[in-house]
């Protein structure tokens, strides 16, 4: 994919699984972000295809485009918080997609104890602390049991009390609705606690696509291992 003149992204092959949960590593610029948004529809690549269920999307229209992306949810990596209740900025899935007051209430209060927030509807959005409010944007993430989550660095920045609360709520999610999860992280521990497969972007080039235990016990490309062992690798 390239913005402007720069190719952010450069020769991705790539195919998510039904079920499982891919976790995306790599530095800080290497091109996770932008993987994920395409990945949600919001950009489209400069060049090559984009399938959906089998289904070729390169071609296809806005409102063909639309109902995928409806079954689909991004967890930011700087969740927005609107100026409303904790309860208005969970149902705003479920408001867009037009769902009836009685589901909306279910839906935002099973959400919310899903993320232990049970009791916060009224609570100003902005008033809740850091681990709050990304426990609330992992709510409206879920309400609408979207069938892929894409989640940008859900856990950075969260002590590891937090971290153990959201890797909880992902296996739980996935436990129960067989969600596709991909997962950008730059914390080697959660993929060993929770991912199936990994890819390595480096400089926006996937690098290696292996299992969680290929990856960390016998990676194939010499830069893996330097990541995965912290050292700097460009
Ligand atoms: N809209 C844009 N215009 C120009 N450059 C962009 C744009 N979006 C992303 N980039 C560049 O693309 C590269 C990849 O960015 P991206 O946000 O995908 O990285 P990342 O792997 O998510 O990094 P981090 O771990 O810091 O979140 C960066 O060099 C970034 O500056
Ligand atoms: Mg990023």
């Amino acid at each position: 994919m390239s913005i402007g003149k720069k190719d952010i992204l450069k020769n991705i092959g790539l195919t998510i699984y039904r079920g499982e949960l891919f976790a995306l590593m790599g530095p800080s610029g290497a091109g996770k972000t932008t993987l994920l948004r395409i990945l949600n529809l919001f950009d489209d690549p400069a060049s090559g295809d984009l399938m959906f269920g089998g289904m070729l999307l390169n071609n296809s229209t806005f409102g063909e485009k639309n109902n995928i992306r409806r079954r689909m949810s991004m967890l930011f990596q700087t969740p927005a918080v609107f100026n409303t209740s904790v309860f208005d900025n969970v149902a705003y899935g479920l408001k867009i997609r037009k769902a009836d007051k009685d589901t909306i209430e279910k839906k935002v209060g099973n959400a919310l104890s899903i993320v232990g927030l049970a009791g916060k509807e009224k609570q100003k959005a902005l008033t809740l602390s850091g681990g709050e409010a990304q426990r609330m944007a992992f709510a409206r993430a879920i309400v609408y049991d979207p069938d892929v989550l894409l989640l940008d660095e859900p856990t950075a920045n969260l002590d590891p009390a937090n971290v153990a609360k959201i890797e909880e709520i992902i296996k739980r999610i996935r436990s129960e609705h067989g969600t596709t999860i991909v997962i950008a992280t730059h914390n080697i521990y959660q993929v060993k606690r929770i991912a199936d497969r990994v890819g390595i972007l480096l400089n926006g080039e996937l690098i290696e696509v292996n299992s969680k235990e290929g990856i960390f016990s016998s990676p194939l490309d010499a830069r893996s291992s330097a990541f995965i062992n912290g050292e700097m690798i460009y």
